[in-house]
């Protein structure tokens, strides 16, 4: 395994060790020497891709936002971490806070950028404390004397993360995704009613008034640029595969020893994953099913040989995502995991487009009879007739989430759904949690608990 690049072994709390490091601040330098272009081909060249989940170049896009529409530039960091199974990005803020800043300094200079802004849970205390210093260090030391970045304490939906939901909390407002991408209608755009009306807007609403590309990158894609910079091209590419370069930040909990985050190098096969990060599973328990966070589809047991990469998880059927593995052993009800992974979408949907509200909430309580043994042909009926209508008009991707996850899991053990109609009852009744994760510590879990008090509306039950 070579050298890790993102999580240093000890976490570095001050500007004057992250300096001290072979590389700290030279990725900044080297793209001053750049110029703009020049940074952005680098990137280019290097084969980065997007670490949030939908692994898109990330050079094209900074590309597509320093040479796109009229207006403003804005940077805007993707560090919300929502996805259940997923902790990199936290590890990352308290263990490398500065690499990240850098990057953020790279990315304002590399797309002209009048601002940037840090975006993170309001919940996230230690990472907001740890961005803070760093942020303050960084500009009191003159590394980024003349960049303005912010640091947005964000709402703990789900849909916070989600990239056009993202603007509008910045724009102080509920994370409601609107329709357009951030590079067609960015932070502040003018045009307001574009992006509002109930229906997809025209054509010509695009680009009315100034559209203020703005561009969005996970704190994970962030981090990895300066080292990109500072390093080589040649360098970064002598990791991982052609297509899918680099290291990236695994995140491993279920049914493992130990939960944790690694650094690993991509091409790695998912199983050598399970037992690096995770430290394996216990004596006499094997892998039924693991999944990468809850937007992907089901990977079964005769695919642990399969290259951590985007391309290996797309051969089989399925997406790296942000690299969380929630790993299942072979006591687990794959109804009941269908159930929840179910609920948590539909209780984070956020109501602007019907079908996705209605449909996932129907799949659950479909899924949730099936699970208590009061399930029906019908509600396997009922399921699939919602899988084929939930995305309909959808402005995000929660909707394709809830589609392919509870698909996946229906193709993969349609068994087990027949099994609970005939017995009416669960055949391996567990309590398994909802692997959103509150803190990932010395091989411990932390999952939200108050996951089950919420309520569709987003507000909570009480304790
Ligand atoms: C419902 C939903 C939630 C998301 N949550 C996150 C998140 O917590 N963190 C993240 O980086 N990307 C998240 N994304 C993906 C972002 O919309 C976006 O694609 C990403 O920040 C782009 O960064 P990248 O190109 O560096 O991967 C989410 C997407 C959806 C549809």
């Amino acid at each position: 395994m070579a050298e890790p690049y993102l999580l240093p072994s000890e976490p570095i709390d001050s500007l004057d060790a992250y300096l001290a490091t072979d590389f700290g601040g030279l990725g900044v330098k080297a793209a001053q020497e750049l110029g703009p272009a020049a940074t952005i081909e680098m990137l280019t060249a290097s084969g980065l891709r997007g670490r949030g989940g939908g692994g898109f170049p990330t050079g094209r896009k900074w590309a597509s936002i320093a040479g796109g529409g009229e207006g403003r530039r804005f940077v805007v960091v993707n560090a919300a971490e929502g996805e259940p199974g997923t902790f990199k990005d936290r590890a990352l803020m308290r263990a490398n806070p500065y690499q990240l800043v850098e990057g953020v300094i790279i990315a304002a200079f590399a797309v002209d950028a009048e601002a940037a802004y840090i975006c993170l849970k309001a919940s996230f205390e230690r990472e907001r404390e740890a961005v803070t210093r760093a942020v303050q260090e960084m500009q009191s030391a003159g590394i980024c004397s003349d960049c303005t970045i912010n640091i947005v304490a964000g709402p703990d939906e789900y849909l916070y993360g989600e990239e056009k939901a993202m603007l509008e909390v910045i724009e102080g407002n509920p994370p409601l995704p609107r329709w357009f991408a951030p590079y067609e209608q960015g932070l502040f755009a003018t045009g307001p009613q574009a992006g509002w009306q109930a229906t997809q807007p025209s054509a010509e609403g695009r680009g009315a008034g100034a559209s203020n590309p703005t561009l969005v990158n996970n704190a994970e894609t962030i981090a990895t640029v300066p080292q990109i910079l500072a390093r080589g091209v040649d360098w970064f590419r002598s990791m991982g595969t052609e297509a899918s370069p680099g290291h990236v930040i695994a995140t491993v909990i279920g049914d493992v020893v130990a939960p944790d985050v690694g650094e690993i190098e991509m091409g790695t096969p998912l199983r050598a994953v399970i037992d690096a990060v995770g430290s394996g599973l216990p004596d006499g328990r094997s892998v039924k099913a693991v999944f990468s966070g809850v937007a992907n589809a089901v990977v079964t047991a005769d695919h642990l040989d399969t290259p951590v990469t985007y391309e290996g998880f797309q051969a089989i059927g399925s997406g790296m995502g942000s690299v969380g593995f929630i790993v299942y052993d072979d006591t687990t009800c794959m109804v009941d995991t269908a159930y929840r992974f179910s609920r948590f979408l539909s209780v984070e949907s956020c109501g602007q487009c019907p079908p996705c509200k209605l449909g996932s909430g129907e799949i659950t309580v479909h899924l949730e009879n099936i699970e208590r043994g009061i399930g029906t042909e019908a509600d396997l009926q009922g399921i699939m007739r919602w899988l084929n209508r939930v995305t309909d008009g959808a402005r995000c991707y929660l909707a394709s989430e809830e589609r392919i996850v509870v698909a996946s899991i229906l193709n993969a053990f349609t068994e087990e759904f027949a099994e609970h109609i005939e017995l009416r009852r669960c055949p391996r009744p567990r309590q398994l949690p909802v692997p959103k994760l509150v803190d990932l510590a010395d091989g411990v879990a932390t999952y939200d608990e108050t996951f089950w008090r919420k309520r569709p509306d987003w507000t909570y039950d009480p304790e």
